[in-house]
């Protein structure tokens, strides 16, 4: 039996006794009722995005990721692009909603947000767990409380019908699905019409074959973190849900003071690597808003929040250790990225002292989603410097301010935002 409480703890985040005794109680009876070992790894992750914005978005994460795209699945009012790297990696699905006036609980999720309301189709939606057999898991967490969409919510939704789908998360704002994949067994989604869309292989095509010029197509890897932004309050509830829902450990918290935030880490009981079941990161403030007047302390996590919603702020990508034309791989991506016309928000930070070299792309037009790039030297096991963090976190949050800065000036002359 696999024990979630054995990993090695990181970090020097205080958590609250109740985190600490729910924790160690929840993983022990996941263990124990066979849970843990029923979930398996990410098998996908799915995103949506507002019409017109797929296909450029594709030839986006074709250029930026190593992932190629595979067949659309077509339903009533959605396309779904599937993009793979292999069946290592989670698949990526990108969901386009043909209509802008399309309503639905995902797009209710963005409304209440001044920015998120901006791109009301655009979010991050969630995870797809592999799982041996579906109906024992879902039978599991309904005695836990965890509630499910009906097979009718998930025909209404578009969502593939061989998954079984959680409600969204109060804290996350995420959704987490099971889809029932015997080891060995191809992916599959049961979703509409499939085919290869000309459009969408022609972009894909030309990003590779940019990839490729220049010199990058061999050196990013799959990837590495998730990294969710909650609000303060829902730290620790946030992770416990998660590792409730999941097969992933504890890994650590580290309190970012300079940023008055903190990193919270959970990582696959089953796979060491990341690069086989990404780690997923928790980003949140610790202090909630309103008690800014009286600290006077910087808050970019707690804005984000306020502004977006609780979700996916960033896609990290591992880099391969090791130079190209004199550089450190890291280095030579970014020039070639940003040579192409993308921004990125800062220099790339860290060392290899420190361990690790960190950089945040802009965030994406069509997505929102920032790409992170994280080159680890000689085996480092971290997931970041706590130096790089609170600078990333504060670039990411000057880029936010400029955002909404745009925005409510656009509200203030009139014009359509
Ligand atoms: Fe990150």
């Amino acid at each position: 039996m696999t024990g979630s409480m054995s990993f090695p703890r990181h970090g020097d985040k205080q958590n609250s006794s109740f985190f600490e005794d729910y924790l160690a109680r929840l993983l022990e009876e996941r263990d124990h009722s066979g849970l843990t070992d029923m979930i398996d790894q990410i098998d996908a992750i799915m995103i949506t995005v507002d019409p017109g914005n797929s296909i450029r978005y594709i030839g986006e994460l074709t250029l930026m990721t190593p992932y190629h795209y595979l067949v659309t699945l077509e339903s009533k009012s959605h396309w779904t692009h599937i993009l793979r790297i292999d069946m290592n990696s989670p698949d990526l699905l990108v969901r386009e909603v043909k209509d802008r006036r399309t309503r639905g609980i995902f797009r209710s999720l963005n409304e209440v947000y001044p920015i998120g309301a901006r791109k009301p189709n655009s979010r991050y939606m969630g995870e797809i767990l592999r799982v041996e057999d579906t109906h024992k898991v879902v039978e599991c967490q309904q005695a836990r409380e965890f509630r499910f969409f009906s097979q009718d919510d998930i025909r209404k939704h578009e969502l593939p019908g061989n998954l079984a789908v959680v409600k969204p998360s109060p804290y996350t704002h995420n959704i987490v699905g099971y889809l029932e994949r015997p080891l060995g067994d191809i992916r599959v989604y049961a979703l509409g019409i499939s085919s290869i869309k000309p459009e969408v292989q022609e972009v894909y095509l030309a990003a590779k074959e940019l990839q490729k010029k220049l010199r990058i197509d061999t050196l990013i890897l799959p990837i590495d973190h998730l990294a969710t932004r909650i609000y303060s309050q829902n730290r620790e509830v946030a992770i416990l849900e998660w590792l409730s829902l999941s097969s992933y450990y504890y890994w650590g918290s580290y309190d970012i003071r300079d940023q008055n935030s903190s990193t919270n880490v959970t990582k696959s009981v089953h796979h060491d690597s990341e690069i086989l079941s990404p780690a997923k990161v928790f980003t949140a403030n610790n202090t909630p808003y309103f008690v800014n007047h009286l600290e006077r302390l910087p808050s970019p996590t707690e804005t984000f929040v306020r502004n977006y919603g609780p979700r996916l702020h960033h896609i990290a990508l591992a880099v391969r250790d090791g130079e190209t034309g004199g550089r450190e791989n890291i280095e030579h991506v970014v020039s070639q990225i940003a040579a192409q016309g993308r921004d990125f928000l800062l220099d790339v930070i860290g060392s290899r002292d420190q361990g690790l070299k960190q950089i945040f792309s802009s965030a994406s037009e069509h997505s929102s989603l920032i790409i992170e790039y994280v080159q680890r030297f000689d085996d480092f096991q971290g997931f970041f410097a706590k130096d790089n963090v609170a600078e990333l976190t504060h670039a990411a949050g000057v880029e936010e301010e400029l955002v909404e800065l745009q925005a409510r000036s656009q509200i203030e002359a009139g014009k359509p935002h």
